[in-house]
């Protein structure tokens, strides 16, 4: 009996320095852990001179292969971090460096990244509140901080999410189920789907984001459900159109239940007509759902914020922090404007949040979220806006607005780059070279060989995009500390592969 907790106790022992607690073998090895990171870290960042290092897909996965071992006995953490030094510290995309503006896809600001290093510590799970017990008011007073914001109704809530991927998803199936109950008296929680499902129809522009589709076939509508809408010449949807179609779908039988609009398009940035979108959406009695994920950003602008007047119409809105609020991934809300809506998803179980909990006042997030184990995403974006201030906030996104309007001005300039949005609405910027002196070259070929040289070659990462069947560029200028002189040094780059490319012999036409 004595041996064997003797040897239980050596064991326990054994494992103290795997975790953080009030033991001093626990202290000193965070603190050694951090130390070794920072360390780590800076000497990456002090070399990264290239946003990428330029290496192939093949070499990259081999290298990853490499360390892919688990030995019996560990090895010390300083030592991991030699080993993985080459294959992923250096192989990763240095987001934050001046020329990497390929996607939606943020430098992360320093208080976020200290806020994971809490969020982790912490690790407190959203769920419930006896997990969360602090946490839970936190989230919920930047889910008050937002809607005001948007100038929501009191009576609007909402939840954080991983992304406009999970906020639009729940959108629609709040939609989908608002729908079906008012509609049809027909609960789809309990029920599952009504027998004419296959009627409902959710609309949105041509140039809304693929998870809209990807959210009607998870809802089991299909991807049939979705309908699109054509968009005007500034890729906004086209309110002419969406009359149109809304009477076509009427003389067909169909039911439309739910209107998305995008508030920041993933390529032009384009922002739907709010006002206008929110009136047909009440005239035909849809749930309006505003994808403001790239928008929403403009929330804290202070020239730009008007962009988003109306969106406080919708009924449920997507907004993201990991692309213009900074943050690192994932961190996104979701919000409703009438919080009774949630109750679409709220289930009860007796281990995390019986109803006697509710009736005792305490607040369970896991009602109003698809997940149930949930991050504590909420504190970085409050660090965030805490130390930087949301004034000089509002001046960084303004600063990459006025960026992209001195870049498009730039490129309309330029003799080869022929640019496509001449207005950028938010902060990206399509556009394509189309040198002069080759007329018979394939131009699309051209523009998909510029950005993969620049990629692999390090010297840029930007990123390509369709657009009426053409292959164009696109930068995505979020990164307040990208300047004109950045911008520059691409399009040099850009004019000087593009002939390397023509001499090489690139396809012609
Ligand atoms: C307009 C829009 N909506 C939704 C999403 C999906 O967001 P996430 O990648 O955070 O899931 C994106 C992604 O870029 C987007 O651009």
């Amino acid at each position: 009996m004595m041996t064997s907790n003797v040897t239980l106790t050596d064991k326990k022992t054994s494992f103290n320095s795997f975790f953080l607690h009030r033991g001093k073998e626990g202290m000193e090895a965070f603190g050694q852990g951090l130390e070794q990171v920072r360390e780590k870290l800076m000497k990456v960042y002090s070399d990264a001179d290239r946003p990428f290092s330029g290496k192939t897909p093949f070499a990259i996965e081999k290298e990853i292969g490499e360390i892919m071992n688990f030995p019996l006995e560990g090895t010390s953490l300083e030592d991991v971090l030699d080993e993985i030094d080459g294959p992923v510290l250096r192989n990763s995309l240095h987001i934050s460096h001046e020329k990497s503006m390929a996607h939606l896809h943020c430098p992360p600001l320093l208080p976020g990244i200290i806020g994971e290093c809490i969020i982790g510590t912490l690790n407190q799970s959203m769920d419930s509140w006896d997990q969360s017990p602090a946490a839970t008011y936190l989230e919920e007073g930047m889910v008050k901080w937002l809607s005001g914001r948007i100038r929501y109704p009191e009576t609007s809530d909402g939840v954080f999410t991983s992304g406009g991927t999970q906020s639009n998803y729940m959108g629609l199936l709040l939609a989908r189920d608002y729908f079906c109950l008012t509609h049809w008296g027909h609960n789809v929680q309990k029920q599952g789907l009504p027998k004419d499902f296959h009627r409902l129809r959710i609309l949105c522009s041509e140039d809304a984001h693929f998870t809209v589709k990807k959210s009607a076939s998870q809802l089991g509508l299909g991807e049939q459900a979705v309908i699109t809408v054509k968009t005007d010449e500034h890729h906004r949807m086209s309110l002419r159109d969406l009359k149109t179609v809304l009477s076509r779908l009427g003389e067909d039988g169909l039911l439309p239940f739910a209107l998305v609009s995008t508030c920041g398009t993933t390529d032009f940035g384009s922002i739907d007509p709010l006002h206008e979108v929110a009136a047909i959406a009440e005239e035909y009695g849809l749930w309006l759902h505003v994808d403001a994920a790239f928008g929403g950003g403009l929330l804290l602008s202070h020239s730009h914020r008007r962009k988003l007047d109306g969106l406080e119409k919708a009924d449920s809105i997507t907004i993201d922090f990991h692309k213009l609020f900074y943050q690192p991934v994932s961190c996104g809300a979701f919000l409703v404007k009438n919080r009774q809506n949630f109750g679409f998803l709220s289930h009860h179980a007796d281990y995390l949040n019986p109803l006697k909990d509710e009736d005792e006042g305490i607040v369970n997030l896991v009602k109003k979220s698809t997940s149930t184990t949930r991050r504590f995403d909420a504190l970085k974006l409050y660090l965030s806006l805490k130390t930087i201030g949301t004034d000089t906030f509002g001046q960084m996104i303004d600063h990459t607005m006025e960026l992209a309007r001195n870049t498009a001005g730039y490129i309309e300039g330029m003799e080869n780059l022929s640019l496509k949005n001449k207005h950028p609405e938010i902060n990206t910027i399509i556009f394509r070279c189309e040198p002069l002196s080759a007329p018979d070259i394939d131009l699309d070929e051209l523009n998909r060989a510029i950005q993969q040289t620049l990629l692999h070659e390090g010297r840029g990462v930007l990123a390509k995009t369709t657009v009426e069947g053409k292959t164009y560029l696109k930068l995505t200028l979020l990164n307040p500390r990208t300047g004109m002189e950045e911008i520059n040094e691409l399009m040099t780059e850009i004019n000087k592969t593009a002939t390397q490319l023509m001499n090489g012999g690139l396809g012609r036409v």
